[in-house]
């Protein structure tokens, strides 16, 4: 166990204490301690590259070389990274509660990789390929993209499999994750800005439905002001903390 140095009002405890439908919401924060981007702020990799010409259908069908190297640039690099103590713990949460949804607006693979098992990918995974013609998953991501834009089996172009501005969500995952807030009485808000749209709904869905709405960022957003507890610091750190809090809290009415 960690030495714990968060501290929490009764009403959070309680809530902790209470509850059996937890739903977690992650973004890019989550895994800045591997090592990866976040996309705003000032080392954000918006104020680096042009979502416009790199993240969006008119680029790739423009440009799909350079939309490749930079996604492969971006793969890289997660596959180097390891996840931190802060996935850890959410997957170590997961196996402790039956009612535990983990949503997520990564494309990393992070969660997975730490031990979660159920995993909503809000914006796809940057590990997949997709094909642009017949829609086949999966094919070639074992291979590198180095000069030459990858192909599938059908002739079409690959892809990766993420979400591009202007696209739709995955209608399944999209479904699953508005339902796992409207059902939750614990949501987690970790490490998101909270301004992408729908993910940025979710917490707020899960309030007006009544749950207890805890927040862990190194700085307020703007969900912030809605939160019945906001934790200030890295996700890293706290979560670890904050299972060991829980875990501690059940100990006490199991
Ligand atoms: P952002 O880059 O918008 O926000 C990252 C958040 O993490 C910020 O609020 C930071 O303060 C916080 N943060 C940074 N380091 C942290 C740490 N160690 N612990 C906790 N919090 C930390 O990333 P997202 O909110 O995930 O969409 O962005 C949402 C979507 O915008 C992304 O999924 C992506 C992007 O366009 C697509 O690619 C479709």
């Amino acid at each position: 166990m960690s030495s714990r140095s968060i501290i929490l009002s009764d009403s959070a405890r309680a809530a902790l204490r209470d509850s059996s439908s937890i739903c977690i919401l992650t973004g890019a924060g989550v895994s800045a301690e591997s090592g990866v981007a976040t996309f705003r702020g000032k080392e954000g990799l918006w104020s680096k590259f042009r979502p416009e010409e790199l993240a969006n259908i008119q680029a790739f069908i423009q440009n799909p070389e350079l939309v490749w190297e930079w996604y492969q640039y971006r793969r890289d690099i997660v596959t180097n990274a390891q996840p931190n103590p802060g996935h850890v713990a959410l997957a170590q949460w997961e196996k402790r509660i039956a009612g535990f949804t983990l949503i997520t607006q990564n494309v990393d693979g992070f969660h997975q990789r730490a031990g979660s098992r159920r995993v909503i990918e809000l914006h796809g995974n940057i590990l997949r390929n997709r094909c642009l013609k017949c829609g086949n998953i999966g094919a070639g991501q074992e291979v590198p993209f180095k000069e030459k834009v990858p192909l599938c089996d059908c002739g079409g172009m690959l892809r990766p499999d993420v979400v591009w501005f202007g696209e739709m969500l995955p209608a399944q995952a999209l479904n699953d994750a508005f339902a796992a807030a409207e059902a939750a009485d614990l949501f987690l808000s970790i490490g998101t800005s909270a301004i992408v749209h729908p993910a940025a709904s979710l917490p707020e869905v899960a309030k007006a439905s009544g749950a207890f709405l805890l927040e862990i960022n190194i700085e307020p957003t703007v969900l912030t002001p809605m939160a019945d507890l906001f934790l200030e610091g890295p996700s890293g750190k706290i979560l670890p903390e904050l299972f060991d809090e829980w875990m501690a809290q059940r100990a006490n009415v199991e």
